[in-house]
């Protein structure tokens, strides 16, 4: 096992920790403006599930649809709001040409247990993994990505460059073949938000900020194509070095088009797009996923931070819709867009913040197409989205809103996916999410008299529903219109009596046993009367996991069950559930973030915050989820100072497992004359992508071996 070197801070070393969950007290400013600082933005009067227990009504009744009307409690945003009929847009970008499908003769069977030593708690600014692995930096921000784009200079950055070159804080990753043998393969990765502080010497605010490093930091916002190719025949992989046909980035300058119900409302229309249709960039995308039919699906999340007022706005029905989503009515933001481009200033631009908090899917078969931002699934702040496909052959998606006490939901195509290979075949997939039914989740606990310090039945467990916000093209939110539902998500959903949630990140079926897994990240904010069984813990600092069963195993069920199979924190505290299985040997783990699964069906996760106090590095962890091993939860990988991990994509081979290194060195007090992290290259820290594999097939080729 490699033992985590001890000894190694520097002085004067900037404070990690100290907020919600882990985060430095800079990563919460920079990643969701403060968000747990302020109120949580769900003020709706929908019940805990708790409070329902206690006024001792019938479970079976509230899982009828009727008996959940009848305990909707209007926001008051329930004001009939009116649009004319919105056109139905379901232009797509013209298809690439069709990815091959990769076979590979030996996989992993399920049920395979866990079979490294654990990386320890440490505070390394480096990658640490376990004996018999190796790791190496695939992209790191600044690298060229675009033929020409010149090399990295960090005192000499500039807009121009950038938008040639891999940006800034890395979040989302995967990996979509280019040949049959996965030897050869295309790498989107997402960029969430920038950390102007550690991105610029000597910064002093977006008001002493000059124009050319305000339109920098937009260009490193996005998402970036990248070729990659294997590294001789190990699992490593390395950027192609040239004839880059895919390779691409997308900024807050690149068009995207607007699609599905809501496209063309009037809701979405400003001075430069009287078409409601056209909108510039993409704002802090965080998770994703991919589409069997080769697309990426990415997620605008903290959307909210980089709109702002140049003079307060007082319309009570725009502040509340405004106020549900995190947006600041009254003048200045920490970003500061608004005062520098009048596009981000709703005083000026009101339908503007509209535009933002979708699912965009982008071709990267493609590079010339025009990434889609789809209505259909509705304004969030999404974490991500990740498609299972029904029995009928409908794609199902299913999405987390992060937010202290916000929802789970999950999408219906109204068509159905085509698994053959012609170009007719993707031209059709490629709108199946373009038309479908929405829905948000509402848990019931089976275990009576909850709140309680533990179920009776000794499981947090139950049954649910997926309540409809859309179906068959109509709303089903009474007094709203379809795409008043579809552009204020938030609202709609607050009148149907969802479930309250804690904070739910990932949402993603497990490909192989079918189980859809919700990363629920932490809640502080929780009081122990908030406590329902599905959200069990008050002050919930360090997070859980759910599985989630659909009935009769099919994905466009409307009804589940599930059950807690992770109760995050450190294995002595007694709160903390590991599936069952002997805490005595599973690693501490806190904020449950990402998920991935490997072929043998194992579910890995990644962390943003383990306990702060201690400077604990985040990092990858991995916990069989059937089996002996079932619950034998162990980091795999921890990651450098300031950094969480995210991203994690297990290739299809089960060879490799590649992670963002998402803001190494975020630290109180730090700065590029005062760094916290110095990885990957022993400067400046540098947000990065590392691929993770086995150096010996030493007890099988497999990553989590
Ligand atoms: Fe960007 Fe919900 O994490
Ligand atoms: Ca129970
Ligand atoms: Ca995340």
């Amino acid at each position: 096992m490699p033992e985590p070197e001890g000894g190694q801070r520097r002085r004067l070393l900037p404070l990690l920790g100290g907020n919600h969950g882990g985060r430095s007290t800079m990563t919460c400013k920079y990643r969701c403006a403060d968000a747990c600082f302020h109120p949580a933005p769900n003020t709706s009067d929908n019940e805990y599930f708790g409070d329902m227990v206690n006024k001792a009504m019938s479970r079976r009744g509230l899982l009828r649809s009727g008996a959940v009307a009848a305990l909707v409690v209007g926001s008051g945003a329930g004001t009939a709001l009116t649009a004319a009929a919105a056109p139905v847009r379901t232009s797509s970008s013209a298809a690439g040409p069709k990815p091959p499908t990769p076979t590979f003769p030996d996989l992993p069977e399920r049920g395979r247990p866990v079979g490294f030593q654990a990386v320890g708690d440490n505070t390394v600014d480096s990658i640490v993994v376990p004996n018999g692995y190796d790791w190496s930096v695939t992209a790191a921000w600044g690298d060229p990505i675009l033929d020409g784009a010149p090399e990295f200079d960090f005192e000499n950055q500039s807009v121009e460059a950038q938008q040639q070159q891999f940006g800034y804080n890395c979040d989302f990753v995967a990996i979509l073949p280019l040949d049959r043998h996965f030897e050869r393969a295309l790498m989107w990765v997402n960029h969430e938000y920038t950390n102007e502080e550690l991105m610029f010497r000597g910064w002093a605010g977006p008001e002493n900020a000059t124009d050319e490093q305000l339109l920098i930091v937009q260009a490193a916002h996005g998402g970036s194509v990248v070729e990659i190719e294997r590294v001789d025949d190990t699992g490593e992989w390395r950027p192609v070095p040239r004839r880059r046909r895919y390779n691409r980035r997308i900024h807050t300058g690149t068009e995207f088009r607007l699609v599905g119900p809501a496209a063309g409302s009037d809701l979405l229309k400003t001075s430069a797009d009287r078409t409601g249709t056209k909108v510039k960039g993409m704002l802090n995308n965080c998770a994703g996923g991919t589409t069997p039919w080769g697309t990426i699906l990415t997620a605008e999340e903290n959307f909210n931070q980089y709109f702002g007022a140049t003079a307060a706005i007082t319309d009570p029905e725009t502040v509340q819709r405004l106020s549900r989503y995190g947006i600041r009515t009254e003048a200045g933001t920490d970003r500061g867009w608004e005062r520098a481009d009048s596009r981000f200033d709703l005083a000026t631009e009101p339908n503007e913040a509209n535009r933002f908090g979708w699912i965009i899917e982008v071709d990267p078969y493609d590079p010339d197409s025009t990434p889609r931002k789809l209505t259909t699934l509705g304004r969030l702040k999404h974490e991500g989205a990740s498609i299972a496909i029904a029995e009928d052959g409908r794609a199902v998606a299913y999405m987390g809103d992060d937010e202290r006490f916000d929802y789970v939901y999950k999408f219906v195509s109204k068509n159905t996916y085509r698994p053959g290979d012609s170009k007719r075949d993707r031209d059709h997939n490629l709108r199946l999410l373009e038309e479908g039914d929405l829905y948000v989740a509402k848990f019931a606990g089976n275990s009576p008299e909850f709140p309680a310090d533990a179920p009776a039945d000794g499981l947090f467990d139950g049954t649910g529903e997926w309540i409809p916000l859309i179906e068959d093209g109509e709303s089903k939110v009474e007094g709203w219109s379809v795409e008043d539902v579809l552009i204020f998500t938030r609202l709609a959903a607050d009148q149907v009596g969802p479930t309250k949630m804690d904070r739910p990140e990932d949402v993603e079926p497990n490909p192989v046993t079918g189980t859809v897994y919700i990363a629920l990240t932490n809640n502080s904010a929780r009081t122990p009367e908030q406590r329902d069984e599905a959200n069990p813990r008050a002050a919930n600092k360090f997070g859980h996991v759910i599985g989630l069963d659909e009935d009769r195993g099919d994905a466009a069920a409307l009804s589940f069950t599930w059950k807690i199979v992770l109760i995050a924190g450190d294995p002595e505290d007694p709160e903390t559930y590991f599936d069952g299985f002997d805490k005595s040997q599973v690693s501490q783990v806190s904020c449950p973030d990402n998920v991935a699964f490997d072929p043998a069906g194992r579910l890995w996760i990644s962390t943003d915050g383990m306990p702060g106090a201690s400077g604990v590095a985040d990092g990858l962890f991995v916990m069989p989820v059937e089996g002996d091993d079932t619950g034998h939860l162990r980091r795999f990988a921890s990651v450098p100072r300031g950094a969480e991990c995210s991203g994690p994509f297990i290739t299809p081979d089960g060879r490799s497992a590649t992670i963002a290194v998402q803001h190494p060195g975020e630290g109180s007090g730090a700065s590029p004359d005062n760094p916290l992290s110095t990885f990957p290259y022993g400067d400046q820290p540098r947000p990065s992508v590392v691929t993770v594999w086995r150096k010996s097939p030493t007890g099988g080729p497999f990553i989590g071996d």
